[in-house]
């Protein structure tokens, strides 16, 4: 299973979440979101440990390792994390 970090898990990121989580070929080991809450309601849908929940992609990155980033985030903000 490949590793992948999803950076923007609520709006559309939470769509984005369970096609991970369904996926034969993908593992998700990170969450990073700006938004608290939904970092929080992401982690609980999808079991995802506290301490592999981050606000910025560096710090995840920091700490897990993964093989690809998934950006689930507005338009504006894409580039930069990229
Ligand atoms: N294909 C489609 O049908 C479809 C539909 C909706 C959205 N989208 C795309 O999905 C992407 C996200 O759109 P959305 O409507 O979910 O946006 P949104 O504003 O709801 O943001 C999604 C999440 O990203 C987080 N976020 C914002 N900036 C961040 C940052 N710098 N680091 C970490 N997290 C950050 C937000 O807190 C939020 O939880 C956009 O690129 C949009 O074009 C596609």
């Amino acid at each position: 299973m490949l590793r992948l970090i999803q950076v923007g898990v609520g709006g559309f990121g939470r769509s984005w979440t369970d096609i991970v989580e369904s996926s034969k070929f993908w593992k998700p080991v990170a969450y990073v979101d700006i938004d608290e809450k939904a970092l929080r309601e992401a982690a609980e849908a999808h079991k995802m440990p506290r301490e592999r929940c981050f606000n910025d992609l560096e710090s995840a990155l920091a700490e897990v390792e993964a093989d690809a980033a998934l950006i689930v985030v507005p338009p504006n903000g894409h580039m930069e994390i990229a």
